[in-house]
């Protein structure tokens, strides 16, 4: 916001313009944008920032169906997504839109696809300590089937994976402390997982994320 970037640029259409303008002449990749449905609930303006994404060429577009002055508080406007893509089929019917905003499950990926009519969803705090959900999400669209259960081996399996991943990228350091919150996001909802969670957000080296992820498994019940 400080330097006028991300949704700062909802209040100029003008700028949207001229940048995607100058990425489609500077790249031969396609190119997206991401919009929210304006600043302010007084000043919803996502069809003039979409018609200034549309004239300069863009590929995409997604749509967090919230405003800026929003943050993350109440729901995201589903409504405001399907009017999207009636609005953009409209004038240009090649550019795919995407939906975001309160996408926490497999299921309610299926509900906003099918209510909205977008071809796309994007999972965002959804995704955080479950992501799974991307698999999730792809069976049930193409198999019906619903996956209600991670168990906590996959689950902590997943969770140094990508403590792994990302110590490659930071350092073991850096990473173990990056993942602690991811950490508690991939143990919620277990029950007995209370010691591990206070325990992982104090871990400093993989040895002790893998001690206390081995700990959880052990007093965890075969079924779990
Ligand atoms: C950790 C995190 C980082 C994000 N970074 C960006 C970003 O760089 N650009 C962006 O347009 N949106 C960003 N978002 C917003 C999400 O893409 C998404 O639109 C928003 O969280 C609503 O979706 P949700 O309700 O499924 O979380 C971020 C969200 C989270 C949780």
């Amino acid at each position: 916001m400080k330097t006028g970037a991300g949704s700062a640029l909802l209040r100029f259409p003008d700028k949207i313009h001229d940048i995607v303008h100058l990425i489609k002449h500077s790249c031969d990749i396609p190119v997206s944008v991401k919009i929210r449905l304006g600043w302010d609930s007084s000043s919803l303006n996502y069809h003039e920032t979409t018609d200034a994404a549309l004239a300069a060429g863009v590929d995409m577009i997604t749509m967090h169906a919230r405003t800026k002055a929003m943050g993350y508080s109440g729901t995201a406007d589903w409504s405001a997504l399907a009017d999207l893509k009636h609005y953009v089929h409209n004038r240009n019917p090649k550019v795919p839109i995407f939906g975001s905003g309160d996408l926490f499950s497999a299921r309610a990926a299926q509900e906003m696809l099918e209510q909205t009519g977008v071809d796309g969803v994007m999972f965002a705090r959804g995704a955080m300590g479950n992501p799974f959900i991307f698999t999730d999400t792809y069976n049930l669209l193409t198999k019906g089937e619903e996956t209600v259960y991670h168990t906590t081996r996959e689950r902590v399996t997943t969770l140094l994976r990508q403590l792994h991943l990302m110590g490659n990228d930071i350092g073991e350091r850096l990473a173990c402390r990056e993942m602690r919150k991811h950490a508690t996001a991939y143990l919620k909802g277990i029950h007995h997982a209370s010691k591990a969670k206070q325990a992982l957000v104090q871990a400093n080296t993989y040895e002790q994320y893998e001690t206390i992820c081995a700990h959880l498994v052990e007093e965890t019940p075969q079924e779990l």
